[in-house]
């Protein structure tokens, strides 16, 4: 096996995504670029390679049980484990998102790809990562998904968001579940907030850059065996559920 680090990153053509796999390679590792769209997939990994980074394309869309199987026998037969997964893929599901007139089908794709995406590639990753010295999970959520945030008076709080937001509760919620089930191993699972980065996903009205966005992912891909886990950061630290 190789002595290499080995990390996969979903959603990596683009937005925060390349950035994260950008600065994993950085450090010397090896990285999967996620992403189902195979020119996409291409010019990211030629694109990566061209700035010094070990890249390899994984053909995955999160939403697909069989490409989610595939890349997980992919990732085995080149590496044979995983050592860091970053669950960056994400949608708004689309627009209007009032909870009072949004379609169903909204709701549904961005549960489908938030939270659903989430759980199926971290469970067919599982076994590759359980064969790691010191897996790490970073599942990029986003301070919308707050509670906390959501409910205190003059915090910032977003659009008013059925689907998008909501996604991210659920995904928080589920990472603590993850932590709990996985607390006697030494998978270490967190979720983080990029902050609000001018990208795609929000037309780029974001303030922050992309490589501004993915600081925090690689902070969490990088935590030492006795850091935290179940837990939600930005760059500022801990945020409130
Ligand atoms: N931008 C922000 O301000 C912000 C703030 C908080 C949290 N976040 C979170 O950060 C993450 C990255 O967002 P971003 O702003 O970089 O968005 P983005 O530029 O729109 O990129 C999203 C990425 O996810 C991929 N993706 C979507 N559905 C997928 C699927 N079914 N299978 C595989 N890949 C899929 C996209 O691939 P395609 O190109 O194929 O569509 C793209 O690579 C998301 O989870 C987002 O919720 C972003």
């Amino acid at each position: 096996m190789s002595e290499e680090t080995i990390a996969l990153v979903t959603g990596a053509n683009k937005g925060i995504g390349y950035e994260i796999a950008a600065g994993l390679g950085a450090l010397g590792w090896s990285v999967g670029v996620g992403v189902r769209d195979e020119g996409r997939r291409e010019g990211s990994v030629e694109k990566l390679r061209a700035a010094g980074v070990d890249a390899f394309g994984v053909p995955l869309d999160v939403t697909d049980d069989a490409s989610v199987a595939a890349a997980a026998e992919l990732i085995e037969e080149r590496a044979g484990r995983l050592d860091v997964l970053v669950n960056n893929a994400g949608i708004t599901g689309g627009v209007p998102q009032t909870p009072t007139t949004v379609d169903p089908a909204t709701m549904r794709a961005a549960v489908e790809t938030n939270v659903i995406g989430v759980i199926r590639v971290t469970n067919a990753m599982l076994p590759l990562l359980r064969r790691s010295a010191s897996p790490r999970i970073v599942n990029m959520s986003s301070t919308v998904g707050s509670l906390t945030r959501q409910t205190t008076p003059g915090a910032e709080t977003g659009p008013i968001s059925a689907a998008y937001a909501p996604s991210k509760t659920f995904l928080n919620a589920v990472t603590v579940q993850y932590a709990k089930e996985l607390r006697d191993t030494n998978i270490l699972i967190n979720a983080g907030c990029p902050g609000f980065c001018a990208t795609d996903l929000n037309g780029f009205r974001g303030v922050r850059t992309p490589e501004q966005g993915a600081a925090i992912a690689i902070r969490l891909a990088t935590l030492p065996d006795d850091g935290p886990t179940g837990q939600f950061f930005d760059d500022a630290g801990p945020v409130p559920w």
